[in-house]
């Protein structure tokens, strides 16, 4: 679905992605991981086509995303939903608003927001809180909103950079859970982190990245570094 062939990024002189290659297949859940500044959110910068990568070449379902024109971007984004470590939710809009507004800059009708926000809210497990604001919400259940929104596009992969950050354990263990649960319903994961036990957890691929090079990958498994 998504090949990173030799990909480099350089800002000035430093690189921080150095002939990436990395394959991401339908399907899979992959965990990024690699100390701060190695260069994980660089990698989905280049992936979102925020960043443009200086050598080598990034293909979505086989379109190398340097030869898409600016107008074709926003499709792109579509494909590929998005999660942070800064949940930024609209703050004087509820759950339920919070991913309205996304679909609706979308373009979505409002019959089709009314059916669809509470199926989503449902599925992250937050359906009691569709009318809660960001600030009568725990941390946990914020970023579950943000992945909720991240969804409403239906994206065939799901970016979330260090999604468990700010949060405590039971928190960061039930953001896990939801992406696991997401992936399990189809849509490919790929996550940043560096938070070692979750990714021991998780029993999925593992890529490590350092320093902008991808120097181990594991099917299953333990995070190594
Ligand atoms: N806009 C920028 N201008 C210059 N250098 C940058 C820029 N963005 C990132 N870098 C540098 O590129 C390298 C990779 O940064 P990146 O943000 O991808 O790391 P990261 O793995 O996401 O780290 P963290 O875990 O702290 O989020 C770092 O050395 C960083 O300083
Ligand atoms: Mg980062």
């Amino acid at each position: 679905m998504i090949r990173f062939q030799n990909v480099t990024k350089k800002y000035d002189k430093h690189k921080a992605l150095d002939s990436v290659n990395l394959e991401i297949r339908q399907g899979e859940f992959i965990s990024l991981v690699g100390l701060s500044g190695a260069g994980k959110t660089t990698l989905f910068k280049v992936l979102l086509g925020e960043e443009r990568a200086e050598g080598g070449q990034v293909l979505v379902d086989d379109v190398d995303i340097a030869k898409l024109k600016k107008s074709d971007l926003p499709y792109l984004r579509r494909k590929i939903g998005t999660v942070f470590q800064d949940i930024k939710l609209l703050p004087k809009a509820t759950a339920f608003e919070n991913i309205a507004f996304a679909m609706e800059v979308c373009g979505h009708t409002r019959d089709k927001i009314r059916e669809e926000v509470p199926k989503i809210l449902d599925l992250v497990g937050l359906a009691h809180k569709q009318n809660s604001f960001p600030d009568e919400m725990s941390g946990g259940e914020k970023q579950r909103v943000a992945i909720a929104r991240a969804l409403s596009h239906r994206p065939v992969l799901l970016l979330a950079d260090e999604p468990t950050g700010n949060l405590d354990e039971v928190n960061a263990g039930e953001v896990i859970d939801l992406l696991l649960k997401i992936n399990e319903l189809g849509t490919t994961v790929l996550l940043a982190t560096h938070a070692v036990d979750l990714v021991n957890k998780i029993k999925r691929r593992v890529v490590t990245i350092e320093e902008g090079k991808i120097t181990f990958q594991q099917e299953q498994g333990k995070y190594k570094l």
